[in-house]
């Protein structure tokens, strides 16, 4: 079999040499590093019901059939063009796109999609444990089908860097193999995609807000002047949108068993005594990975993201959708630093330096978004006074001005012995792992059984049933 048609593509691979020796030389690579750093234990004798993208219409984006996992046909696919599209923001507002890496901006470029193709991987190997303690095959199914998807977003990077730049690209695509998730000697580039997800309530928190940060991001490089790099992340925000799916409704269910039990237990708060999860404790988990995806926007004012958006490489999200000039010259935006006291110091900011700030709040918005829903439909639903909420942008921040202080999650200062002795109100400690990991010791692999602590979903995958055999041994 030609690799070409192993790797599902519309790229035309086959009409590319280069690229298609190049992509030959890594795939190898790929699948050793897939074998060792992916899903453990589920890797040779099972067969998982996955959704394998064959082209980019409708219909073909959505191949639902068993494959086992090495076996996964990682395809490349970009979006269909837009005909004669133009730049839509920056010093180059209305020029043609580029289809070319243009040589005075071949770093950034480069930094910026070896930036995205880091956290790919990196989430693969932070889950990779996790099969293991699956609360339901349905579960189990959707944890993989993230997996692969991350793979392919991997794929897709290192598509852009083959094709586009040269040695120094083929280096990179080497590179992303190299690097660990949580190795000290050689981590991953970005900090949340280094913290472990060892429990289902990380998965689920970290695909409602991690996850969610990739959509910002792919949002505003889907703008991008370079059009390969835009067409690129336009497809992978269709299988993106699953992600967040599976963690937003991952907590969902859980909220929900939790107030069943809560009821159970005669509306007491304390439901570990019947294996469920407190809000509490859902609180916590969302304060931490909601503060670590907001460091993953980067600083509140930054030359790069002004430099990023002049020069046509990386847009805002929905960039169409804001009423302006798209150009933001001499526009200004309010920013809350801190003065040397580290009191609140509200300022003016040239707006093209502050896009890190702009993107962080349409992040927030979605975010909230979801934990409306969260509220609304299952907490006000079962007639229960807790809601869970976004903590303070201040909150446990370790990039931007707020990092290094202490703040509460309502945005208060504390000083440093408060934090110290406050903080494991509002983050996960060991204790909490610990209570997680033991509800989940025990792994739910009968179809249509679900672990006490999380309720079924509304529905099945592709429209099949819940007691449908989502991941089955090979005979
Ligand atoms: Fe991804
Ligand atoms: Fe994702």
């Amino acid at each position: 079999m030609q690799l070409n048609e192993r790797i599902p593509n519309n790229v035309d691979l086959s009409g590319n040499k280069r690229l298609l020796r190049a992509l030959e030389h890594w795939q190898p690579a790929y699948l050793d590093w897939w074998r060792d750093m992916g899903p453990q234990g589920f890797q040779d004798q099972h067969q998982v019901y996955l959704r394998t993208a064959v082209s980019v219409d409708a219909a073909g984006w959505a191949h639902f059939d068993y494959v086992k996992l090495p076996d996964y046909r990682w395809g490349i696919f970009l979006a269909e063009p837009t005909p004669d599209r133009r730049i839509g923001f920056g010093d180059f507002k209305g020029q043609a796109v580029w289809q070319e890496v243009p040589g005075e901006f071949r770093n950034p470029l480069r930094r910026l999609i070896v930036l995205q193709g880091d956290t790919e991987p990196a989430s693969v190997e932070q889950q990779r444990m996790l099969g293991a303690h699956c609360p339901s095959l349905y579960d189990l199914r959707n944890l993989f089908q993230v997996n692969v998807e991350e793979g392919r977003h991997l794929w897709a990077m290192v598509y852009l860097l083959h094709s586009y730049f040269g040695r120094d690209g083929r280096e990179e695509a080497e590179a992303l193999l190299e690097r660990r998730s949580g190795n000290s000697d050689s981590p991953r580039m970005l900090e949340a995609f280094n913290e472990p997800i060892d429990t289902w309530l990380d998965f689920f928190a970290f695909t409602m807000f991690t996850d969610r940060d990739g959509k910002s991001q792919l949002l505003s490089l889907s703008e991008s002047s370079l059009d390969p790099l835009s067409r690129t992340t336009r497809f992978m925000l269709t299988e993106e949108a699953h992600h967040m799916f599976v963690g937003e409704t991952g907590i969902s269910r859980i909220l929900e068993r939790t107030c069943q039990l809560m009821k159970e237990a005669g509306f007491s708060e304390d439901v570990r005594k019947l294996g469920g999860i407190e809000i509490a404790l859902v609180q916590k988990f969302v304060n931490f990975w909601f503060s670590q995806s907001l460091d993953l926007h980067g600083g509140e004012v930054s030359s790069n993201a002004a430099n990023y958006f002049a020069n046509g490489l990386k847009g805002r999200a929905e960039e169409d959708k804001h009423d302006d000039d798209h150009v933001l010259n001499g526009n200004v935006y309010l920013l809350d630093l801190l003065d040397e006291s580290g009191r609140v110091d509200r300022q003016e900011v040239p707006m093209r330096n502050a896009l890190n700030e702009v993107l962080r709040d349409w992040y927030v918005g979605d975010c909230q978004a979801g934990v409306d829903r969260w509220n609304k439909r299952v907490l006000e639903a079962h007639g229960i006074s807790d809601r869970i909420y976004l903590p303070s942008r201040k909150f446990n921040r370790g990039i931007g001005v707020y990092a290094g202080r202490h703040f509460d999650p309502w945005g208060q200062p504390l000083s440093s012995e408060e934090w110290e002795r406050r903080k494991h109100e509002w983050l996960p400690v060991p204790a909490d792992k610990d209570y997680l990991r033991s509800i989940q010791a025990v792994p739910v692999f009968k179809p249509g059984q679900f672990a006490n602590y999380i309720a079924p979903p509304q529905r099945g995958i592709n429209r099949q049933p819940l007691d449908f055999e989502y991941v089955r041994t090979e005979a």
